[in-house]
Order: structure tokens, then sequence, then C-alpha cells
């Protein structure tokens, strides 16, 4: 394990590299119309977007950096070199790197919505194409209540890459509409990253060591840059990081669940991107209006955040809207203000919920508590992956 020391200096470097580009770059971006506005403060000054074209950069030059020193030893023995670890790291590599072009895309651009759930199936594909290659293998273990029904594990096929390709527009979506207060994309990332990385140090006395061991590979550097960015990111945001921050960490996180087969784990740690996903359905799907943004209001008078909100016109809503207002207001996770003509409710989701329920609070203490809730997820998460599982799987 002599190598992931060196990669551990590698991403100090790394860390100090991003933080400073940073700097030196920040002009250029704003020059270059790259910016965009603090919405939730009194300043309306340009801040620059999308630098997360910058630690991505970062990240994957190390990463190249680093082949080299990994397969350094095989490169002399060319009967003996491992293809198959090579290909796979590769690829690992062109999914990130297609989804830190296409995210720096979406930042230029702005891309509609069906295009950012098209763009990371795509730059899926080399991976699901080299899992097909090196393992093949889309046989589901049933959990032991289950085993009576089912046996005892079940061959989904083409289901599984399905679920694969599907993991990687999940991430990478997931993470990008938990955003719009400061530090909060970079600092959820950072959490998952570390939980990964905790999970992965466990497993390394394994007998999955190897798969372990390729997932820090990727995870150490990714966390170094992300921390550089996160300094800056940070409240009060002196750069944005963009949406291509947002598909670059959702694919890293992709790639490691999929290649090192703890695809399951990853989701686990995605627990409150799950929650903000599920309660945003009605919004993305359009059965309640969605608004451009939908990142709290910023009251100057208070200098806190409140809940935004959104207009239902009563003679539009459909029956599925109506039921979903009604359900959702039974189950208390809406604040609706009704009249003869309207209904207005928060924007879902988990940002506005947490301001609901705890009430207006400042844009630092908000994002701390959504963080803390982040840690607290994780914690469940490995509660769940550890003591709880040998309940449901044997071994
Ligand atoms: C997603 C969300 C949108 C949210 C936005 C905030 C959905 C469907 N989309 O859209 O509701 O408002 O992210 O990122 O849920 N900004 C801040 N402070 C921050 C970060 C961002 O004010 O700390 C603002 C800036 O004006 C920045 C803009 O958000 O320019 C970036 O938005 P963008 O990433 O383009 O939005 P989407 O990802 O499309
Ligand atoms: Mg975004």
């Amino acid at each position: 394990m002599w190598y992931l020391v060196l990669l551990v200096i590698l991403s100090l470097i790394a860390y100090f590299i991003t933080d400073e580009l940073i700097l030196k770059l920040l002009n250029l971006f704003v020059k270059a119309g790259l910016y965009g506005i603090d919405l939730c403060k009194t300043e309306k000054k340009k801040i620059p977007e999308a630098i997360g074209v910058v630690s991505g950069c970062v990240f994957l030059v190390v990463s190249f950096l680093f082949i080299p020193i990994i397969f350094g030893n095989s490169l002399m023995d060319t009967q003996n070199f491992p293809h198959n670890e090579f290909a796979e790291f590769l690829a690992a590599l062109l999914s990130i790197c297609c989804m830190l072009l296409l995210g720096f895309a979406d930042d230029v651009l702005d891309l509609r919505w069906r295009y950012k759930l098209l763009l990371p199936t795509v730059a899926s594909l080399p991976l699901l194409v080299v899992y097909y290659v090196n393992f093949n293998s889309t046989t589901f273990i049933v959990p032991i209540p289950l085993r009576q029904w089912f046996g005892i594990s079940i061959n989904i096929g083409l289901l599984y890459y399905i679920y694969m390709g599907m993991l990687a527009v999940f991430c990478t979506n997931a993470i990008n509409i938990l955003a719009g207060i400061n530090g909060l994309e970079v600092g959820q990332s950072v959490i998952i990253a570390l939980s990964i990385i905790i999970f992965d140090i466990i497993e390394l006395r394994g007998d999955q060591y190897k798969a372990h061991a390729f997932s820090l590979q990727i995870m150490i550097p990714y966390l170094a840059t992300t921390l550089a960015l996160m300094k800056h990111n940070w409240y009060p945001s002196k750069v944005f990081v963009g949406d291509t921050f947002c598909y670059v960490s959702g694919m890293t996180f992709a790639v490691v669940g999929i290649l090192s087969h703890f695809s399951k784990t990853v989701l686990l740690f995605f627990l409150p991107q799950i929650i903000n996903f599920i309660y945003s359905v009605p919004q993305l799907f359009h059965f309640v209006p969605c608004p451009r943004h939908r990142l709290p209001k910023y009251s100057g008078e208070t200098d806190l955040l409140e809940a935004s909100r959104t207009i239902i016109i009563k003679k539009d809503m459909n029956s599925l809207t109506k039921i979903i207002v009604h359900v959702c207001t039974l189950l208390r996770v809406i604040d609706k203000k009704e009249d003869n003509e309207s209904i207005v409710i928060n924007n879902m989701t988990l940002i506005n919920l947490f301001l609901i329920k705890f009430g207006p609070m400042s844009e630092l203490s908000l994002t701390i508590r959504l963080l803390i809730f982040q840690i607290i997820c994780s914690g469940i998460a490995f509660i769940i992956r550890y003591p709880l599982a040998s309940y449901f799987y044997d071994g």
C-alpha cells in the first residue's frame, strides 16, 4: 500500500495548487462572462461561476500522473500487464472527464433539463462497457427474509445495466438540486467522499481490498481538490462551483460505486439527496409549478433566509396536484397559505423544509445544519451497512 501514501502526498500538493489556481483564475472567469449573482446577499457582486472546472482539472491531472505509479512495475513486464485493471481506471477517468466537459457546457450554455438527464447516461457508457467486459456480474443477492420466495440470488441481467446508468444520472443531478446556498454543494460532497474513504479503509482488510484500493485511488485526489474549492466557496462565497462541480462529483461517486461494487452503500450515503429528490418530484415533473430558482428567499431587513414560495392557481390545478398538496399538508411537509384563487406553498426542497421546520435563519447556520444532517445520515448508513446488515445478509 506504499503507493497510497504517495497518493496522499500528491493530493496534498494538488490541494495547494488548486487553491493557488483558483485565486489566479478568478478574474478571468468574470471577464469571460462566467459569473453569477449571489441571490442570498444584499450586495449584488459578480461571483465567478463554474470554478469546479479548476478543481476538476487538477483532480484529473493528479489521477493521470498516478497511472505510472500504480502500473509502474507492470510496465516492465508487458506479458503480465493487468490490462483489465488499466481499462477500469481509464474508463473511470474517461467518464469523469466527459462529465467535466458536459458540466462546463451546461454552465456556459445553461442546458435544458432533458439534456441534464441524457448527458450523464451517455457519459456512463464507458463504465458500463468495462463492467461488462471485466465483471458482467448482474446477480443480485437476495436479503435473508426474502429468500423463501426469491432464492439466494437473482440474475437481473440487462436491468442491472439500466440501474447503473440511472445511478450516474441520479448522483450527478441529486447534488445539483440540493444547492443554492454558500458551501452546500461542496460541503455535502466532502462528507460523502469522507464517508466513502472511511468505508474503503475499513474494507481494506477484507477480501475485496483491491476494489477498495481502486476506490481510494480516485477518492483521495478528489477530496483534496474539493477541499481547496470549499475554502473559496464557503460562506461568504468568493466563487461558485457551478454545475461542472456537481456533475464531476456525482460521476466520481457513481464510478467508485459501480467499479468497486458497492453502489448500494454509495446510495446509503446519499440519503439527504434521496429525500430531497423524492420531495422535489412534484416540482421536477411540473405537477406543482417550478420556478427557475428554488433557493431560499433572502430578507435584507433581518439578514435571514426564509423559505421561497411557488403559487398554484386553483383553476389550473388537476386532480394529481390536488392529491399532492393534500397529502403533503397531512404529512406537514409544506407550509401552505390559501385564498379563493390560489394556493401558495414553499418550494419543495430539503433546504426550504429546514426553514419551515426550524424557522428563518442565517445562510451560514442553514448550511451547517444541512451538513450536520448529512453527517448524521452517513452515521445511519454505517449502522445499516454494518450491525444491521447481518440481519439481512449472511457472512
Ligand atoms: C438548481 C436548482 C435551483 C437552484 C439552483 C441553485 C432545481 C430543479 N434546480 O438549478 O432550484 O436555485 O440549483 O444553485 O432544484 N447561487 C447562489 N448562491 C449559491 C449558489 C448558487 O445565489 O451559494 C445562485 C447564483 O445566482 C448562481 C446560480 O445560483 O449563478 C447557479 O444556479 P445553477 O447551478 O445554474 O442552477 P441549476 O443547477 O440549474
Ligand atoms: Mg447547479
